[in-house]
């Protein structure tokens, strides 16, 4: 027997548990090609429903789960988990979640008879805002978005698991690599793909994870009976960047605390929301949650001067680029209160910390010390030559003459 032939003839080498995150991201759910013997199986396989199930599996094994299901975006996994619930449900909901769950959960599931209720200190208020028998879903981001605060997930499953009620755990800001929601009690975690596990914002895809057999059967049949499912393609591209998930999430972290120390020590800024800080209030929770303690790739940021200087910062730097997505091997800034959260009506926005000078900062995997320096130079341009230039702190300018 050819050594090739042995290659072609021996199964995969199955991942299993014993394996490390790295090992799993390269081979969990990529088979040899059985016909060629191809290393990896070629997009445009026969059976193309072979490319999501490839991508199914690695996520599984990722987030330590039995089942895995892909979606067409993030977006319509939310969609799907809220469709899976009888009309007269209730839900519990962290206050600060991503702009565009807070508008399928305040305009579309309550077209469909189901009521959510949003909680900015979930860990604190969830046992008095459960209804009974009517609640059914406890929905959790951490860190939460924009402001990156951490939610004790053991502490609220312990809760809601003696009510009967399921934990739904968006992870999309710290990826497998850094939390595994599962392995703290919740019972679902979801993923934006788009974000860090494709990680190179060219794929829109969604991604849910759980163990339970039941809950596969009803999301199985949703997933297909809405059809919200992606393109074969975009599943062999997210598979291939999940691959590096573990260097870019540990490249994408350290660069963060990078920027994090720099923006905190400025003159400029008003407070840094950073979890892999040790001033966060809820660091202790990262250090119990969070590989290693790592913070992630996000953070946010609120700038003096209001915000114009908030906008006028992310126009002044040149290697973070002004855009709305995240988690990419790219830097990104943009500003929550006049882009990604513009939808939240302003009182409910600043009571969930989301200021109009907060800037959501996402690094990429550049040079750190490229990062620092591009920071520090768009403070400058945004706080000092903003004055200088006359720009008031309620984003307009100065009368016509002053600026002649
Ligand atoms: C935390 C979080 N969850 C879900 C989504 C929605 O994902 P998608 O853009 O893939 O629909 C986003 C998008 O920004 C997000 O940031």
């Amino acid at each position: 027997m050819t050594l090739t032939n042995r290659s072609i003839d021996t199964p995969p080498r199955a991942p299993s548990p014993v394996h490390n995150f790295g090992t799993l991201a390269v081979h969990a759910g990529s088979p040899h090609d059985p016909v060629t013997g191809a290393v990896i199986e070629p997009v445009g396989y026969p059976k193309s429903l072979r490319m999501r199930d490839n991508f199914e599996k690695a996520i599984a094994a990722l987030e330590h789960a039995r089942f895995s299901l892909a979606f067409a975006s993030g977006s319509a996994t939310t969609a799907v988990i809220l469709q899976s619930l009888a009309a007269g449900s209730h839900v519990v909901s962290v206050s600060d979640v991503y702009g565009g769950t807070h508008r399928y959960f305040t305009k579309v599931a309550a077209a469909h008879g189901v009521q959510v209720t949003f909680s900015p200190s979930i860990e604190i208020s969830v046992a008095e805002l459960i209804r009974p028998n009517e609640t059914k879903l406890i929905w959790i981001e951490s860190p939460s978005n924009p402001t990156l605060s951490l939610v004790d997930i053991r502490a609220v499953a312990t809760i809601a698991h003696q009510h009967g009620i399921m934990v739904v755990v968006d992870n999309t800001f710290l990826s497998p690599y850094i939390q595994n929601p599962l392995d703290h009690g919740a019972d679902i975690v979801v993923h934006s793909v788009t974000k860090y596990i494709n990680g190179h914002s060219d794929v829109l895809m969604g991604a849910a994870a759980f163990n339970s057999p039941e809950l596969y059967e009803r999301l199985v049949f949703l997933q297909n009976a809405i059809g919200a499912v992606p393109s074969p393609f975009d599943c062999w591209l997210a598979h291939r960047g999940l691959k590096t998930l573990h260097l870019r999430a540990r490249e994408a972290s350290n660069n963060a605390l990078i920027v994090a120390r720099t923006l905190s020590a400025s003159p400029h800024v008003i407070s840094v929301n950073y979890p892999g800080l040790s001033s966060h209030p809820q660091h202790h929770i990262a250090l119990k949650q969070h590989r290693a303690g790592l913070g992630g790739g996000m953070l946010s940021f609120r700038i003096k001067g209001g915000m114009a200087a908030a906008e006028r910062f992310c126009q002044s730097t040149q290697i973070f680029t002004l855009a709305e997505s995240l988690g990419g091997v790219e830097s990104l800034v943009e500003v929550p209160g006049s882009m990604t959260h513009a939808g939240i009506p302003k009182e409910e926005r600043e009571a969930a910390g989301v200021f109009e000078d907060l800037v959501r900062v996402s690094c990429g995997v550049e040079d750190g010390d490229d990062l620092r320096k591009d920071v520090l130079r768009g403070l400058e341009r945004a706080v000092v030559h903003g004055k200088i230039n006359g720009f008031q702190e309620n984003g307009s300018t100065r009368t016509a003459d002053h600026q002649a």
